[in-house]
């Protein structure tokens, strides 16, 4: 049994992970500060004895004895990330020194949950973790992006200057149970949308592409990649490379829902990539042959499950 602190514990992703730790027998604190997360996603394991809840900013200095931290607190929607993006910058920054800090004083492992952002709108396809990016600094995302590269940088150095034993995984778009149902990403939005018959509104024409990992396909990944050999510490690419377009997506999501739906287009955002895909191999060669095992349309089924549950459920 590890104590293990998970930042962002109350998230979509982070919930995901506390569920999985405490099922592995360990002992977890999920910190939070309620931001995008949801005390909804962590509610079954209140009960847990080895479970523990704790209200807290990371952008504020913490201090727990633990053996493991995962750093996932950031918003990772642009909805969210984009409404206060000063203090987006000042969760991944000083968020990441805050635990890296703690990582030092208590001599924990700690993983950072980096992004495929850090490529920005990628010049090479599919993008392996050599690839420095292509990332506008002073663009509506860069807040996030440019906060996620620093909190990389800050890794690394903590890493040469203080032999802290860090790890860097950078996840690839995510989706399944215990998303935000308004967070505008692409997989919530048209769920919730052919699940109410209303229009689903794609951006641009829908020949973008985008790969679609399930929650448990990342959680799985992250496991390996902490407890994996001290000398490998990334980045390492975590995502599912089977490519689709944005519409197919909607087609298939309207198909699975029986939906009325009708798709409709609207304008591009700003810096929106038109195309992403993880190079896996890394991931498969240093974390025992990790390969993403839920492909997109029963990992859909069960996305499309929750969403209908919670739709009944706020009725
Ligand atoms: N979902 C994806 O596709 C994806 C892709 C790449 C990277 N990531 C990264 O994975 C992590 C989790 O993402 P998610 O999709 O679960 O997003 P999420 O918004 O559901 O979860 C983030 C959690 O962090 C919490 N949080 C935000 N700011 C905080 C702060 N200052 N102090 C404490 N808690 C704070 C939120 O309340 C929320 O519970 C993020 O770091 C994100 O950047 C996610």
């Amino acid at each position: 049994m590890k104590r293990i602190l998970v930042t962002g514990g109350a998230g979509f992703i982070g919930s995901h992970l506390c569920d999985r730790l405490i099922k592995d027998g360990h002992d977890v604190i999920c910190l939070d500060n309620y931001f995008t997360g949801s005390k909804r996603n962590i509610e079954h394991l209140l009960p847990h004895p080895y479970f523990e809840l704790v209200r807290h900013d990371v952008i504020q200095p913490y201090f727990a004895e633990v053996d493991q931290i995962y750093n996932l607190a950031c918003p990772a929607s642009p909805v969210h990330y984009q409404y206060n993006p000063i203090k987006t910058t000042k969760t991944s920054v000083m968020g990441a020194i805050n635990m890296l800090g703690l990582a030092k004083r208590i001599k924990a492992r700690i993983l950072q949950a980096s992004t495929s952002e850090v490529y920005g709108d990628p010049e090479i396809h599919p993008q392996t973790e050599e690839y420095w990016g292509n990332v506008n600094p002073i663009g509506i995302r860069s807040c996030y992006d440019e906060g996620k590269r620093c909190a990389e940088t800050l890794f690394m150095d903590y890493h040469k200057q203080n032999q802290v034993d860090i790890k860097i995984m950078r996840i690839f778009n995510t989706y399944g149970p215990n998303m935000h149902p308004n967070d505008g990403r692409v997989v919530s939005n048209f769920i919730m949308q052919a699940l109410k018959n209303q229009d689903i509104t794609i951006y641009g024409d829908g020949s973008q592409s985008r790969s679609f990992q399930y929650v448990d396909d990342l959680v799985e990944g992250a496991i390996r990649m902490m407890n994996s050999p001290k000398d490998f510490i990334g980045p390492v690419n975590i995502g599912n490379p089977n490519e689709f377009t944005i519409l197919e997506l909607a087609q298939e999501v309207i198909r699975l829902t029986q939906s009325k739906s009708k798709i409709i287009f609207e304008k591009l955002p700003m810096d929106d990539p038109m195309q992403r895909q993880p190079d896996i191999s890394l991931a498969k060669e240093r974390l025992n042959n990790w390969t993403p095992n839920i492909q997109l349309e029963e990992g859909l089924i069960k996305t499309i499950t929750y969403f209908d549950n919670f739709i009944r459920d706020i009725k």
